[in-house]
C-alpha cells in the first residue's frame, strides 16, 4: 500500500538536442513516498528539503501529474504523497521533472502497472508544464526510461530509447543560482538562420550515431550547440570559463544542463570525469559564487 522512490535527476538538450534529446543522472535525485488511502483524492502530505514548495495538489508539480493520471483511473481510495527534495528548483537538472514524474510512477506500481512509461510520462507533461510553462518531455522521459532518451514527437507522444556507452559519465556543476526555465526560454529567438540549423542537425544526428556505435571521438565533435548557447550561457556567471577548462581537462564536451544554471560535461571514464570535476571546482572556488558539483553514471 506504499512505495518508496527515487526519481532522479537528469539533463535535458545534451548541447544539439533541444527539447528533445536527455539523459538521466543515476546518483542524483529526490526521494518520494506514495501511499494509498481511503479517501478519494491526491494528498501532498509532507515536503522536506527547505524549498518551500505549494501543498495543493493542484498547485504542486508532482500533484498536478498525479492528478493527471488520477482522473484516468476508476479508483475508490486516494493517494498520499511525500516528498524529500534533494534537487534543488531552478537548478537546471530536471528538479520539476523528478517530481513530476515521481508520483504518477508511485502511483501505477501500487494499482498494478496500467499504464507503460510513455503513458506515464504524458500525465507528468501536464505537471512539468505548471513549472516552464509549457510542454516538453526531455527531462521526463530520461527520468522515467533512464539512459539516453530521444523526446520523437510530443503529439502524439512517441520515445525512443538511445543507448549509453559504457564508459560514459557525467560532471555537473551547479553554481547556486535559480534560472527559471520559462525565463530562459523567453529569451530565445523565434527564428534560426538556415545554415545554423544546418550545423546543429548535422551534429545531431552525429551524436545519435556515436552513442549507438559507442564512438567517443564521434561524441566530442558532436557535442556543440550553436543555436541556444550563445543567448543562454550569458545568464550564467563564468560559463565560458568553465567550459574551456573542463576541455581542458579531458571533458569530450560540455554544455548547460536544460535551462541552466547547472552545466554537464560528458567523459570518457570516471577518471576523467573526476579531473574535470577537481579542474572546474578549482577555478569556480575563486568566483565566490556558491556551487555543488555531481559525477554520476548515465543510467
Ligand atoms: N528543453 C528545456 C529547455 C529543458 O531547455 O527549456 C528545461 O529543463
Amino acid at each position: 500500500n506504499e512505495i518508496k522512490i527515487f526519481s532522479p535527476a537528469t539533463v535535458a538538450n545534451v548541447a544539439c538536442g533541444f527539447d528533445v534529446l536527455g539523459f538521466c543522472l543515476d546518483s542524483v535525485g529526490d526521494q518520494m513516498v506514495i501511499r494509498k488511502t481511503d479517501k478519494k483524492g491526491i494528498y501532498i502530505t509532507k515536503i522536506e528539503g527547505g524549498f518551500n514548495l505549494p501543498y495543493e495538489a493542484e498547485l504542486n508539480v508532482a500533484g498536478v501529474s498525479a492528478l493527471a493520471m488520477y482522473e484516468a483511473i476508476d479508483v475508490n481510495f486516494g493517494f498520499e504523497i511525500e516528498i524529500y527534495k534533494n534537487i534543488k528548483p531552478g537548478s537546471g537538472i530536471g528538479s520539476s521533472a523528478a517530481s513530476a514524474v515521481g508520483s504518477v510512477f508511485g502511483m501505477n506500481e501500487l494499482i498494478g502497472k496500467p499504464f507503460n512509461k510513455t503513458q506515464l510520462t504524458k500525465f507528468a507533461i501536464q505537471g512539468e508544464a505548471l513549472a516552464s510553462k509549457c510542454e516538453h518531455a526531455d527531462n521526463l522521459a530520461p527520468a522515467l526510461f533512464g539512459g539516453f532518451t530521444l523526446v520523437k514527437s510530443l503529439v502524439p507522444l512517441e520515445i525512443l530509447e538511445l543507448p549509453s556507452p559504457d564508459a560514459i559519465f557525467a560532471t555537473i556543476i551547479h553554481p547556486q543560482i535559480e534560472i527559471k526555465t520559462s525565463e530562459a526560454r523567453a529569451i530565445l529567438p523565434k527564428e534560426v538562420a538556415l545554415s545554423d540549423a544546418i550545423t546543429q542537425w548535422a551534429n545531431f544526428g552525429s551524436l545519435v550515431h556515436a552513442l549507438h556505435t559507442s564512438n567517443y571521438d564521434l561524441i566530442q565533435k558532436s557535442l556543440h550547440d550553436v543555436i541556444v548557447e550563445p543567448h543562454r550561457s550569458k545568464l550564467i556567471p563564468h560559463y565560458n570559463e568553465i567550459k574551456t577548462t573542463a576541455l581542458k581537462a579531458g571533458a569530450l564536451g560540455c554544455g548547460i544542463s536544460g535551462s541552466g544554471p547547472s552545466i554537464f560535461s560528458l567523459c570518457k571514464g570516471l577518471k576523467t570525469a573526476n579531473h574535470v570535476k577537481n579542474a572546474i571546482e578549482s577555478l569556480y572556488a575563486k568566483t565566490g559564487i556558491e556551487f555543488d558539483m555531481h559525477v554520476s553514471k548515465i543510467n
